[in-house]
């Protein structure tokens, strides 16, 4: 207990092995405080249910400013990398407040059409058939490398208008940013990330401006129209940061949840089987495999005031950090919630994609993605299961949660 009556929990971190292995026991405990201070992270950090709810829902009072910032300051020969390509992107979107916030994602949701929502699930499904078929017919796979890492890029990209045979070469800079933003980086990881960035950031600043001298049917064009429309508003800088975070936002979030669901769904054996009994059931599961082991377990905002919670005070420009992952576990909104159930009734008020005004715009594209894949799966390898005895490895990081392997095998191929 500090000096003003706030709990704190020395040493939480999120980056230690056994808090990687299991999070969910450890939530259980840190419940008992709904809001405590950690003096490692220098946060403040919230843990039930309706108390996220509230710092999600009150963006007067919390701030996204802070989403994006990263956890360990870059070292002087990353910042070089970046400042190389002049990598700044002023607050549009994900770390953005209203009304610029406001503005912009209106822009994003329009240029997030159904129709070009609906023209992915034949494109996810084709591809995603194909890799499956690979896997079976070799009688093992590895759910990361073969299926979940590469399906979100071509989707995002696809979606975002990146040409389709740009698609390899972009997908190469995406691997293992997490622990720049959200991790500890060590030095030369944090190269090797910022010259990736530095990449994807010229590529982006260059696909922005031939979209805006020659606009065609993609995303990025809707908003280099906006750009065309308000030259001095929206600027092509805008237009890339609303590009760049949209192609982070949509990849490693869907990876780790591909994962992650797999993972719970293969090890729940009678949950696996509920599936393939009756594929109908898959809409919910995907809610229940978000909330029982989503992909995105913290996420932050920053108090514009001094903030009573849950009878503690938050001084004004305080980082909070919600545990996204810790309210999915409340037993106050979950019955039972350390049981992964498909037919859970209330599974789908998780809150893995946040709420409020920056609720994910993703979700209905992610939820796509993660449904047609269980779909795929179920029809196609209902045999399949987890490589026993594998050892299971997570990056330490205060958001991002997902496996960096997943090994499958498919028992009635290999004896064929
Ligand atoms: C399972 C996959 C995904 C998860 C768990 C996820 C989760 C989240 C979360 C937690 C936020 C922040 C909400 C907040 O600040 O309150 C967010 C924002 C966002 N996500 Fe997703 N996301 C996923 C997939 C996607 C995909 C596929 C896209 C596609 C483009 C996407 C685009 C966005 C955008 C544009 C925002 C910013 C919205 C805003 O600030 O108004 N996400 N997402």
């Amino acid at each position: 207990m500090d000096a003003a009556g706030c709990p704190a929990h020395a040493g939480f971190t999120m980056m230690d092995p056994e808090f990687l292995a299991d999070p969910y026991a450890v939530f259980q405990g840190l419940r008992d405080d709904p809001v405590f201070y950690a003096p490692d992270l220098d946060v403040y950090v919230v843990t039930r249910y309706a108390e996220v709810d509230a710092v999600l829902t009150r963006p007067e009072d919390f701030s996204s400013s802070v989403t994006l910032t990263p956890v360990t300051p870059p070292g002087p020969e990353a910042l070089e990398i970046l400042a190389a390509v002049d990598f700044y992107r002023p607050p549009n979107l994900i770390n953005a407040d209203a009304p610029r916030h406001t503005k912009v994602r209106r822009y994003v949701q329009e240029a997030m059409s159904p129709r070009r929502l609906r023209a992915l699930e034949p494109v996810v499904t084709d591809w995603a058939g194909g890799r499956i078929d690979e896997m079976v017919a070799r009688g093992h796979g590895d759910v990361f490398a073969d299926l979940a890492f590469p399906l979100p890029a071509l989707t995002g990209f696809s979606l975002l208008g990146f040409p389709a045979e740009d698609i390899e070469l972009l997908k190469s800079w995406c691997a293992n940013r997490v622990a720049f933003t959200y991790g500890r980086a060590a030095p030369d990881e944090q190269v090797r990330i910022a010259t990736s960035v530095a990449n994807f950031w010229r590529y982006t600043n260059d696909f922005v401006a031939q979209r805006i001298a020659e606009p065609v049917d993609d995303l990025a064009s809707d908003l280099a129209r906006r750009h065309l429309e308000e030259p001095e508003e929206f600027t092509p800088r805008d237009v890339a940061t609303v590009l760049f975070e949209m192609a982070v936002a949509s990849h490693e979030t869907t990876t780790n949840a591909l994962t992650n669901g797999l993972r719970r769904l293969l090890e729940h054996r009678d949950q696996w089987e509920a599936l393939v009994a009756d594929p109908s059931r898959i809409t919910n599961a995907v809610e229940e495999c978000l909330r029982f082991d989503g992909s995105v377990m913290g996420w932050r905002r920053r108090a514009t005031r001094d903030v009573e919670l849950a009878g503690v005070t938050i001084p004004a420009d305080a980082t909070v950090l919600i545990l996204l992952a810790s309210a999915n576990h409340d037993p106050e909104r979950f019955e039972r919630p350390e049981a992964f159930d498909v037919c859970r009734k209330e599974a789908r008020s998780h809150m893995t994609f946040g709420k409020g005004v920056h609720f994910c715009q993703g979700a209905p594209l992610a939820r796509m993605e993660l449904r047609v894949v269980l779909e795929l799966l179920t029809a196609r390898a209902p045999d399949m299961r987890i490589v026993p005895g594998q050892h299971y490895s997570f990056t330490p990081n205060i958001t991002m949660r997902g496996l960096n392997q997943l090994l499958v095998e498919f028992p009635a191929a290999a004896a064929a």
